[in-house]
């Protein structure tokens, strides 16, 4: 099985990151491969809105979004991990996330095949405040996303006050959630 982790935050080896580790690495332990996308790395623009868009799902701007898409098909379940930023998803997320809109039309205005086998995920996320409803703004475009790409909304952990460059180490319990997970989404609970 391939667990395939998303890290939209542009931090390196942030906190995102770390919990996203601890996804994979709880995966890994339970006998999954995994495989990280890290979108601060990658040079993509945001959707262009093409009016020449295609209608089976691809998408015709060729950058390193290509490799996202391929990789997501391929995948067996996923991890999305952003931030919290401005209440939301991190501008990476957003970026990435629009740029499914070529799925979406293929899917429902089409209805054409989209190549995305159904698979489960889960969404984690961190910020430096306690606002619950951040997190659920965040989540309800997760979902949104998820359900464009027939991923099933399997679960979620959101680490309240977590701020500081690597200030997630002094949260051990989201540390053991976050391996948790990982084991789950392998045993597909
Ligand atoms: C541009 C920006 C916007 C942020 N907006 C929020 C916010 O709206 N609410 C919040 O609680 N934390 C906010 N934060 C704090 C981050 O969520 C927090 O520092 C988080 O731990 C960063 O994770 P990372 O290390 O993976 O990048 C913001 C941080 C940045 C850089």
């Amino acid at each position: 099985m391939k667990v395939l982790g998303i890290n939209a935050s542009p931090r390196a080896g942030g906190n995102t990151d770390m919990l996203l580790e601890q996804v994979l690495a709880g995966a890994r332990e339970n006998g999954a491969e995994t495989g990280k996308i890290i979108l601060g790395e990658l040079k993509f623009s945001p959707c262009l809105e093409c009016a020449d868009m295609k209608d089976d799902g691809s998408c015709i701007v060729r950058d390193d979004m290509q490799s996202v898409y391929e990789k997501i098909k391929g995948a067996d379940a996923l991890v999305f991990a952003s931030p919290i930023f401005f209440g939301s998803l991190s501008a990476q997320a957003k970026m990435m996330i629009d740029r499914f809109q070529c799925v979406w039309r293929a899917k429902y205005i089409s209805k054409k095949e989209t190549g995305y086998k159904k698979i489960n995920g889960v969404f984690i996320s961190v910020e430096g405040s306690d606002r619950k409803d951040f997190f659920e703004n965040a989540k309800a475009i997760v979902k949104n996303l998820f359900a464009i790409i027939n991923v099933s909304y399997k679960g979620e952990l959101f680490c309240p006050r977590v701020d500081t460059k690597g200030a997630i180490l002094d949260r051990p319990d989201c540390l053991k959630k976050a391996f948790e997970l990982g084991g789950r989404i392998v045993k597909g609970e």
